[in-house]
């Protein structure tokens, strides 16, 4: 017997963001399973219950919580990340099993809610496909931070005719701006690597909370905002106690 999974994308964190293709495609669901309140992030987690309640109302399937399993950082980067995947994957089995047993029935269909789009840094996917007994995926997009980032901002992500690379920080600590193209986004970055950059050449677009309430946005020669986009950051983060930013790069100047 096949279980249906369907992730659908909900944006970046405003409820607006969903489409109604993914407003139908959740409340199709047999169940939704949503990641647990984590302290650091509860707003994470209280913003995917405000989305059923506010947008799937009455017709919102039984939400089951899981526990998300600490990343075993001891290992190489992959390896860390492919044994929390097969974690994940056991638990949203036995996640799934719980609630046919507390339901008393069987399951056709699960639904996740994946932040921004499904395709973008995001391993919900690879999970899936590692789920037993064998799944069926369904996929709805959904708004990615880098265009709640371009449109809060009021960009195009590329020049005339010219290509852009998506990134991360790691990635540029690593190996620095990336050779033979002039545009990059850069996302799943805690240490503000732009710092490490040669700041005079590069204009950047920040924005932290995109879609969110308390959205920040600062937009400047990378030389000249670059502390300021530090000292934002870690202010807000130690307000709000967790933080999500996203910039473009863009090597404007010799
Ligand atoms: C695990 S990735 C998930 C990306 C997501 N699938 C998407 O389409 O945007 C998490 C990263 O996305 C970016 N991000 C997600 N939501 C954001 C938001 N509301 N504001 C700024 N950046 C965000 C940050 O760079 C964060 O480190």
């Amino acid at each position: 017997m096949t279980i249906e999974i369907f992730l659908v994308g909900v944006g970046t964190g405003n409820p607006r963001h969903i489409t109604l293709q993914a407003v139908k495609q959740l409340k199709s669901a047999d169940i939704l399973i949503i990641p647990r309140k984590d302290n650091n992030k509860s707003d994470l987690a209280n913003l995917r219950h405000q989305i059923c309640k506010e947008l799937l109302g009455d017709e919102c399937p039984p939400l089951f919580e899981f526990d998300l399993p600490p990343r075993n950082n001891e290992k190489t980067y992959l390896e860390s990340v492919d044994e929390w995947h097969d974690a994940i994957a056991e638990i949203w089995t036995d996640c799934i099993e719980n609630a046919q047993k507390a339901l008393k029935r069987r399951l056709n269909s699960v639904g996740l809610l994946i932040w921004g789009d499904p395709s973008l840094y995001d391993s919900s996917l690879r999970i899936t496909k590692r789920l037993k007994p064998s799944t069926h995926v369904t996929i709805i997009p959904g708004i990615t931070s880098f265009q709640a980032l371009t449109a809060a901002h009021k960009i195009t992500v590329n020049e005339i005719g010219q290509p852009f690379i998506i990134t991360t920080g790691r990635q540029i600590a690593n190996f620095g701006f990336p050779e033979g193209i002039n545009t990059a986004i850069i996302m799943l970055d805690g240490n503000c690597t732009f710092k490490t950059l040669e700041q005079k050449k590069y204009h950047i677009w920040w924005g932290a909370y995109l879609g969110m309430e308390h959205e920040i946005l600062i937009e400047g020669r990378l030389a000249e905002v670059s502390d300021m986009i530090i000292k934002a950051r870690k202010n807000a983060r130690e307000i709000h106690g967790w933080i999500m930013d996203t910039y473009m790069l863009r090597k404007k100047y010799s």
